[in-house]
């Protein structure tokens, strides 16, 4: 990784930056996060300069409390108030319907808007201290992948957003992002994450809510021709294949002789596996002649809890999956 010259900054110092509506690299316990006060114009129109992020992609608004929450939207949130009373603080995201307190620049135009309780305790600090909500979206540049360290997202900018360290993010990969429809009382889940399908379904039997999870919605950054997401800085190939390891590695050697083949290690524990992943992917695309490579086998363990989470990351991040039968 590139040598740093600036060095994390203070709490004190992260707080009077928001006051005065600058932007700010904050921790979360999922990734970090690139915040700016939701009332700062200033801000919010750096976050997406410095991000390189198209307009037409909104931004997670970060909130202290459901009472916070609450003041930015408008309608029906029943189902909300019952999933963040059973799941907030943490990592899971909740698109609801906007009011005016919420400015278009956060929603690219839409009347919705994606509302997170972090669990971080340095980010419910921050949040805490300044009493605004924080608009952030993960502190990278657009299409890349998300910072888990603060090392990362100086490394990313080059030093030229302050960022607040507070430590390693435990989680590792980002938010599951949930929008209910009450009318159809139905819950799209349109981001999978560590809030797996099975915590949600056993959410809604236990407090006998009678609403159906549906797959299918879409956040903005989904949509058509736009897949590249979360890619690393060299090509990432994922092998699907029931193949042993020794077989598909003397493949790849062979269908790549000028590169440097290396393999994502990937834990039995999804955990482990996605608290290490970025940073796996991060230091394997140091050297411009690698080439990632991470097989998928047809364990059946993969389409449960956090697994769906980690692949869908690194489907979304890889160039190609190769087939091996
Ligand atoms: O864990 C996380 O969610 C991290 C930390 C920093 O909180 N944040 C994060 O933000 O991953 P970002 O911007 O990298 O991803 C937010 C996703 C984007 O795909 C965006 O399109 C979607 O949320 N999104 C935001 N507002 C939305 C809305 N109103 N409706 C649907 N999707 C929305
Ligand atoms: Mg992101």
């Amino acid at each position: 990784m590139r040598s740093l010259k600036e060095t994390p900054i203070s709490f004190q110092k992260a707080l009077k930056l928001l006051k005065v509506g600058e932007v700010v690299a904050l921790p979360t316990e999922t990734v970090y996060g690139l915040g700016a006060s939701i009332y700062s114009g200033k801000g919010l129109k750096k976050i997406f300069q410095v991000k390189k992020r198209p307009v037409w992609d909104p931004l997670i608004v970060h909130c202290y409390d459901v009472k916070q929450a609450k003041s930015l939207i408008k309608g029906d949130i029943f189902l909300a108030e019952a999933l963040w009373a059973y799941f907030s603080p943490g990592p899971l995201t909740v698109v609801l319907p906007k009011n005016s307190k919420v400015s278009p620049l956060i929603t690219a135009q839409a009347e919705t808007v994606a509302l997170r309780i972090p669990s971080h305790p340095l980010m419910r600090r921050i949040l805490k201290a300044l009493n605004q909500p924080v608009a952030a979206p993960s502190a990278n540049l657009f299409g890349e992948t998300s910072p888990t360290k603060a090392s990362h997202v100086l490394s990313s900018f080059s030093g030229r957003i302050p960022v607040l360290d507070g430590g390693d993010c435990k989680i590792g990969l980002e938010s599951t992002i949930v929008q209910p429809d009450s009318i159809k009382k139905e819950l799209l889940i349109l981001r999978p994450g560590f809030i797996s399908k099975e915590d949600i379904k056993n959410f809604l039997e236990k407090k006998k809510h009678p609403w159906k999870i549906m797959r299918g919605g879409k956040t903005f950054s989904q949509p058509g021709g736009f897949s590249k997401h979360y890619a690393p800085g060299v090509p990432l190939i994922v092998v699907e294949s029931g193949k042993s390891l020794k077989a598909i590695e003397g493949f790849l050697f062979k269908k790549y002789p000028s590169k440097k083949v290396k393999f994502l290690k990937l834990s039995s524990s999804p955990q482990i596996t996605a608290r290490y992943l970025y940073h796996q992917m991060r230091v394997l695309s140091e050297d411009k002649k690698n080439i990632i490579c991470v097989c998928k086998r047809s364990f059946p363990k993969y389409g449960k809890g956090f697994w769906p989470a980690i692949w869908n990351r690194l489907e979304k991040a890889s160039s190609r999956t190769i087939i091996l039968p």
